[in-house]
């Protein structure tokens, strides 16, 4: 199959390729998208054929507007619908009970359905084009990381789908907050830039799936949402989080690869901008600004997939464990390296 990179001037072409059943990846604020026919279980199978993926694992709904949320959502309680109220369109998913109307094959055999409304301008456009609601789950083969620019797509579904449009770099960089509002207690069933805290604030007591919260390799506890249970994001290289304080993580860093380059390997070093003029070896990144989370949120998958294109066999990366969008990202960098954190 060949694979066409358009603008969004080919927009009504895609919305007949959903509408046939096909494939389409297209920009969100959040990562890119690798969207078919929600209610359609030939065309959901697809996206599992093209990224390979374990077909357990459900799959998220994208809706442009409220009333496309009766389509798929059995009941939305108050409280669900207030967090909604608040924060679409924008990077947070709903788990909903589901209408029997949507396919085991979008939500896994699950009785339950991801929701999401995103606020990219062009995410929309496709699902009012397509008159369709649209599952997308991220647009990478599973286990690489999720794509941030339509060359990211290019790279893993070449000759594989049928069409991206290309929207640009996405703003935000990691995937949207999941918060599970089938209980009595809103459940963050993975963290996002709608922060905890964000969300407290609207409904109340919030819980963390204690799967996703911890710094260590969840042992014992089963993820809630089926995604987080595998192995994502990884780079081939080896991946290690240092964390403490700045003086002793810039030091432990070089120490390490320089250990590693005299032993004949390839290096790689993910630094921040604060700190970047302190090292002295290995093949230096900036991931970002500490003062500012989300620039090293926006870049955090472009260096995994850099690191990737340049065959480094060692990475060795600073860490970011404060309050708030730093969840999201140190539980994204955990699982990227194994939940291998080194502590000094
Ligand atoms: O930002 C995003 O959410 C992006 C963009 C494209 O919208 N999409 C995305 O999809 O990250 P994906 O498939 O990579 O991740 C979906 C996650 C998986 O961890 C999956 O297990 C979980 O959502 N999920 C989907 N339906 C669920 C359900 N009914 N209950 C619990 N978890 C669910
Ligand atoms: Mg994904």
């Amino acid at each position: 199959m060949k694979t066409k990179l358009v603008k969004m001037d080919a927009l009504p072409e895609a919305g007949e390729i959903i509408r046939a059943g096909g494939l389409v990846a297209f920009p969100t604020e959040t990562v890119y998208g690798l969207g078919a026919d929600a209610m359609n279980s030939e065309a959901a199978a697809r996206i599992y054929q093209a990224k390979g993926r374990p077909s357990d694992n459900p799959l998220i709904v994208h809706i442009a507007d409220m009333d496309q949320l009766d389509l798929v959502a059995r009941e939305v309680p108050p409280l669900a619908r207030k967090i909604m109220e608040t924060f679409w369109p924008g990077p947070l998913t709903v788990i909903l009970n589901k209408k029997d109307e949507v396919p085991d094959g979008t939500t896994g055999g699950l009785k339950t359905v991801a929701v999401r409304m995103p606020s990219h301008p062009d995410a929309r456009a496709l699902i009012r084009e397509s008159g369709r609601v649209i599952a997308a789950p991220s647009a990478n083969t599973s286990g690489r990381p999720s794509p941030t620019t339509a060359l990211h797509v290019l790279e893993d579904m070449d000759g594989k789908i049928p069409m991206i449009l290309d929207g640009g770099p996405v703003g935000i960089g990691i995937e949207s907050t999941i918060v599970d509002m089938t209980g009595e207690i809103p459940m963050i069933l993975r963290p996002g830039y709608i922060t905890k805290e964000m969300l407290e604030e609207v409904a109340g007591e919030v819980r963390v799936d204690p799967a996703v919260s911890g710094r260590q390799m969840p042992e014992h506890v089963v993820a809630k949402a089926p995604g987080m249970k595998y192995r994502h994001y990884a780079p081939k290289g080896k991946l290690t989080l240092v964390e403490g304080d700045t003086d002793k993580v810039v030091d432990k860093i070089s120490r390490l690869a320089k250990e590693k380059e005299r032993e004949g390997f390839r290096v790689g070093i993910i630094a921040t901008d604060e700190t970047m003029d302190r090292y002295h070896t290995g093949i230096r990144k900036s991931i970002g600004s500490r003062e500012n989370p989300d620039t090293v949120a926006a870049h955090l998958y472009g260096i995994l997939r850099e690191c990737d294109d340049l065959d480094l066999d060692y990475i060795y990366s600073e860490s970011f464990f404060e309050k708030g969008l730093g969840n999201a990202i140190m539980n994204r960098m955990l699982k990227a390296a194994g939940y291998h954190l080194i502590t000094v």
